[in-house]
């Protein structure tokens, strides 16, 4: 973990200037032949390069000339590379000068979360860690409070990323649950677990068909942040899919190595989760719940199968034809059991279809719903603003025809075509509110390392979902 704090008294020797130009550097900071240097080496924005005075260590950044989406990106990347750049060199600490706009906020984001590593499982893990640990910030266009939030934001992220990267072997339905009640008590939110007990006399049906394959328990775990003085009246309900291991069940995945990441398809869950952390230790007035049923989705003597069909929480009878469909069934439950609080808005993030994946690849997040328009905007604004960025897909009712069932209410399979659709449509069925389904399928996870994001687990939807409730309006 990376620390992101104020600038110190003491002296930090290594520090990053960040200048949109390099005339922001005094004579009294460069000598002549530095700045010269600097103004061959500096040509392009978005570059950096350093000055190794033996004693210290100097890098300069050259920014962008205004604070934009992109530019914050471009530094964000840049950051990335400078955080390569400090552990080899050994750095334990740096300090940020920041003469720009205030891109430095991104810089040092790019930093920490590049600086992300899972060791775990590693047995000379010691051996193997970054050796850089703090970030200073010297930035007069920062507040105490940006600086916090950014930490919070960098920190609930790294820690979603820990949580996909953990296997099966670990994080179990259970084992996440815990993990919950510990973020809940380092943050101050509330957790509440329902056992299988529990989730067996609310009538889950979707969570516990999914549940019948597997050897461990199912949870469901309630988070809640409410601030004495909230800005919405009604709460903003988050759901996660928490499916801690998804083989497929009976319809086991069809794709060759298809299984290899599915420890992923708690993406959704760590993200709200991650939120959440986020959003209480920064006690944003905002009055928010997040819902996550858990359970892995494996097949055996037990288990669930096609052709089933299903009573849910409210009633609803599903006839389930692909017993790899589980997200929606787990989470249909979750949105009959989010009606309990009359939220002003509900937000699903799962990691929910291929078909999201196919259309948009990693680089965003599949959004739609019945939400008002101002909702979705908002939304996408939080998305351009931490680059996890989203596309509105459409949500006609036409595409519910697709789940129309010949012998039950409905069915948990659509057609051939916009599975990440008649998926959401699926989803709608189950909540009577203003609702916006968030496909992460794609970015939760990354085959490779790239840029700040590592390879596996990627946190994505933390900083947007952050973002969002901060400036959330109805
Ligand atoms: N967890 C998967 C979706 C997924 C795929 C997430 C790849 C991350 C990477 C989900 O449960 C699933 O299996 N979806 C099926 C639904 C289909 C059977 C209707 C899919 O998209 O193939
Ligand atoms: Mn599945
Ligand atoms: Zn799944």
């Amino acid at each position: 973990m990376t620390n992101i704090k104020q600038a110190p008294k003491k002296d930090v020797s290594t520090k990053i200037y960040v200048v949109s130009d390099l005339k922001k550097l005094t004579a009294k900071e460069f000598k002549k032949e530095e700045r010269d240097y600097l103004g061959t080496k500096l040509k392009e924005d978005f570059s950096y390069t350093t000055i190794n005075r033996y004693s210290e260590l100097i890098y300069v950044v050259k920014s962008g000339k205004d604070l934009n989406f992109l530019n914050c990106e471009k530094m964000r990347q840049e950051g990335a590379k400078i955080a390569k750049d400090l552990n080899s060199n050994k750095i334990k600490e740096v300090l940020i000068i920041d003469r720009s706009a205030g891109e430095s906020y991104s810089l040092s984001e790019g930093i920490a979360l590049a600086n992300y590593q899972f060791l775990k499982y590693f047995t000379d893990a010691k051996k193997k860690e970054n050796s850089l640990k703090t970030i200073f910030m010297d930035v007069p266009t920062l507040t105490a409070a940006d600086l916090k939030h950014l930490s919070y934001k960098v920190e609930a992220n790294l820690w979603a990323r820990d949580m996909v990267n953990e296997p099966l072997s670990f994080l179990t339905a259970e084992q996440f649950a815990k993990e919950f009640k510990s973020q809940g008590k380092k943050a101050g939110f509330k957790v509440t677990v329902f056992n299988k007990k529990k989730i067996e006399s609310l009538k889950m049906g979707g969570l516990l068909a999914v549940n019948k394959g597997s050897i461990d328990p199912p949870t469901f775990t309630i988070m809640e942040h409410k601030p004495a003085k909230a800005r919405n009246k009604q709460p903003l309900v988050l759901v996660g899919k928490g499916v801690v291991y998804d083989t497929g069940g009976l319809s086991l995945k069809p794709t060759a190595n298809s299984m290899d990441i599915m420890k992923c398809d708690m993406g959704g869950a760590a993200a709200v989760a991650g939120a959440m952390y986020a959003i209480t230790k920064a006690n944003l007035p905002v009055h928010v719940i997040a819902l996550v049923p858990a359970t892995d989705n494996r097949p055996s003597g037990n288990a669930y199968a096609p052709g089933d069909v299903i009573r849910m929480m409210d009633g609803t009878r599903v006839e389930v034809l692909n017993t790899d469909a589980e997200g929606r069934m787990i989470l249909a439950d979750a949105l009959c059991y989010a009606k309990k609080y009359k939220p002003e808005l509900v937000i699903d993030m799962a990691t929910l279809t291929g078909a999201a994946i196919r259309a948009i690849g990693s680089n965003g997040m599949v959004i739609m719903g019945n939400a008002d328009d101002k909702v979705f905007e908002q939304i996408e604004f939080a998305g351009h603003m931490t680059h996890e960025r989203t596309v509105r897909f459409p949500f006609w009712d036409d595409y519910a025809d697709q789940i129309k069932s010949k012998i039950a209410d409905i069915k948990n399979l659509g057609g051939a075509n916009a599975g990440m659709i008649t998926a959401g449509k699926f989803l709608e069925h189950f909540t009577d509110h203003p609702y916006v389904h968030i496909d992460i399928a794609a970015p939760a996870w990354n085959d490779a390392a790239s840029g700040y994001l590592s390879h596996g687990g990627s946190g994505n939807g933390v900083r947007m979902m952050f973002e969002f409730v901060k400036n959330y309006k109805k």
